[in-house]
């Protein structure tokens, strides 16, 4: 996995690069550097054959690009997904770990702090999740597979992918199995907190309790986020109400407009589950993560009437296939639900 590395900062102009993830590509996109006393030298060109250079690379040897290539050696990445995903080499625990790297170290710009999207940036996400959601669909193996390699992180980028990935699992559950509308819940929960990009880090990150300023700024991120994409699009995409509602709850209690459930798009409901528990299960820095059993738990009777009854029942079920949850909790955590 390719987070900023326990070594000395990039020089200025350059940025790291993901070595053993590179070797995914078949031709490297753009000039690759290693650091050598604090200057980035030149190791090798645009064009080269990505795996011989990556298999010459020591292991943990950073790598540097140039900071204005960043756009295109994501574009390479993310064009590597689908061939991994079908691959007959590897296994499906290679074919999820790669992918979700892939996937993972192409959204890190997007999703960080005061990133400026733009259409391309917008169009490359919604190919990585349109790829990883046609491969979760066309080949079982992969679910689990794809499900035990999600990191805890509570970095926006991770947990982006992580509501993606459970989002499009619950709707093919639910009966939204392919089209418009699976690409919609997935683009969705991909780019949910997008707005979030315009909330500084000392306050996501803070280890306490916010303050009414901070809640205040917290809060305006489902509407930045949409006011982000519709500047970078230009036009209104059909997940567009999913970033709007993810924080809305079924009995009216939550943010930003405190509308109920009979108000709310069936796919916002979704996305508002699957966000919640990504949350309790992430690390954070102002509490441990939860098991999969307990969040549900506490998603089902601590915030008991936030979410859509038929739709958490379905994610219980969902869960209790990949996750240690045993059959008494299950039977309490599906009690009086639903149907
Ligand atoms: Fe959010």
């Amino acid at each position: 996995m390719i987070h900023t590395m326990d070594v000395a900062p990039p020089p200025a102009g350059f940025r790291f690069a993901p070595a053993a993830l590179i070797a995914n590509i078949p031709a490297l996109p753009c000039d690759v550097f290693i650091q050598n006393g604090g200057r980035a030298v030149l190791f090798a060109g645009a064009g080269a054959e990505a795996e011989a250079i990556s298999r010459r690379l020591n292991l943990g040897v950073p790598i540097l690009i140039r900071q204005e290539d960043e756009d295109l050696l994501a574009s390479a990445l993310v064009a590597a997904i689908p061939g991994v995903l079908r691959s007959y080499r590897m296994g499906a625990d290679a074919r999820s770990r790669i992918a979700y790297g892939l996937a993972t170290a192409s959204l890190r710009p997007l999703l960080s702090y005061g990133a400026r999207p733009d259409e391309s940036d917008l169009l490359l996400s919604h190919d990585v999740v349109d790829a990883i959601s046609e491969a979760l669909a066309g080949d079982e193996s992969l679910v689990g597979a794809m499900v035990a390699v999600m990191e805890q992180h509570p970095a926006t980028y991770i947990q982006a992918i992580n509501t993606a990935v459970y989002s499009v699992l619950l709707a093919r559950r639910l009966g939204i199995t392919h089209g418009e509308a699976l690409r919609a819940v997935g683009r969705g929960a991909l780019l949910h907190d997008i707005g979030k990009v315009r909330v500084p880090t000392q306050i996501l990150d803070k280890p306490g309790p916010l303050d009414d300023r901070e809640w205040g700024i917290v809060q305006q991120h489902p509407a930045a986020g949409q006011t982000l994409v519709l500047a970078a699009l230009g036009t209104e995409p059909t997940y567009l109400h999913i970033i709007r509602d993810h924080h809305e709850r079924s009995d009216g209690s939550g943010y930003p407009t405190g509308r109920s459930a009979h108000s709310l798009p069936f796919d916002s409901q979704l996305v508002a589950i699957t966000d919640a528990f990504v949350a309790l299960t992430s690390v954070r820095s102002y509490q441990q993560p939860t098991s999969a059993a307990d969040a549900l738990r506490t998603m089902r009777f601590v915030q008991k009437g936030q979410f859509n009854d038929e739709i958490m029942r379905e994610f219980i079920a969902l869960l209790a296939g990949w996750h240690d949850i045993r059959r008494h909790e299950l039977g309490a955590l599906l009690s009086l639900l639903g149907r």
